[in-house]
């Protein structure tokens, strides 16, 4: 599904990422963790094909995004669903405008079909359609601003990737794990292949059994639970430590 060997990338002459390898499969759900600047939304830009890598090659589905044509891109994303990492709702537009947005632009739908649409994708998202499909996005919490735009990047695609940018950040414990369970929601009921970034170990956690770890742009680490709390490198150690105790509790509540 998603591919990427050896991987570089530089913005001018600065180097972001350096030989990345590594491959999605269909329904499979990984975390990419990594400290601040080490690379994270970058992975997702490249993915999305919104930049291109200097050295190595990305494959989704089996195709380079990098070598297409505008339209032949546009086809691609189609199929991947992004939540940036600030949620990023366009705040002059209603709830329902912004589920709505793709449809209203790119295809010839009535509004009263696309109201439809939106309804029923703001309940598969788990908002009352009726309270809120009128609302400003500033009216709403962040945890629903959340849903709205994970409702948004599901309606405008039907993806078959799903790639989340710190889907969690600023939000309380109840709208964590209401936004964590929708994502597994969606990679386990409708097969979706999922990436979330995160800072979180906990989150990591709650949402999948890979995890990636991303140390200056490199790829230092790509396993397991066990591996990962069992491993030797250095940087993966100093990096897990500020998480140790949560790391066992929520080792204990999921894995045993
Ligand atoms: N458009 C850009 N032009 C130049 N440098 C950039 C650009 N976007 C990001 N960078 C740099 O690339 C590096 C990696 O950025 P990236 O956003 O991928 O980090 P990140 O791991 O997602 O960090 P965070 O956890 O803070 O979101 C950073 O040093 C950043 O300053
Ligand atoms: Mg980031």
């Amino acid at each position: 599904m998603i591919e990427l060997n050896n991987v570089s990338f530089a913005y001018g002459d600065r180097p972001i990422l350096t030989n990345v390898t590594f491959k999605i499969e269909q329904s499979e759900s990984v975390v990419i963790m990594g400290p601040s600047g080490s690379g994270k939304s970058t992975i997702l830009r490249l993915i999305l094909g919104l930049n291109c890598p200097q050295r190595g090659s990305l494959l989704i589905n089996g195709e380079n995004i990098c070598v297409m044509k505008e339209d032949q891109k546009r086809e691609i994303r189609k199929g991947i669903g992004m939540v940036f990492q600030d949620g990023a709702l366009f705040d002059s537009l209603t709830v329902g405008e912004n589920v709505g947005y793709y449809l209203l632009e790119h295809t010839k739908m009535r509004w009263e079909e696309i109201e439809e649409r939106v309804r029923e994708m703001l309940g598969f998202v788990g908002l009352d359609a009726d309270e809120i499909i009128d609302k400003l996005p500033e009216e709403l919490s962040g945890g629903m601003q959340r849903r709205v735009a994970i409702g948004r990047a599901l309606l405008s695609t039907n993806p078959r990737v799903m790639l989340y940018d710190e889907p969690t950040t600023g939000l309380d414990p109840q709208a964590t794990e209401t936004v964590l369970d929708l994502i597994n929601k969606l990679t386990l009921q409708r097969k979706i292949s999922t990436i979330v970034v995160t800072h979180e170990i906990a989150d990591a956690f709650a949402v999948a059994n890979r995890f990636m770890l991303i140390w200056e742009g490199e790829l230092i680490f790509d396993g397991n639970v066990d591996q990962l709390r069992d491993s030797a490198d250095g940087r993966v150690r100093s990096f897990l430590e500020p998480f140790r105790t949560s790391f066992n509790e929520v080792r204990e509540r999921k894995f045993v």
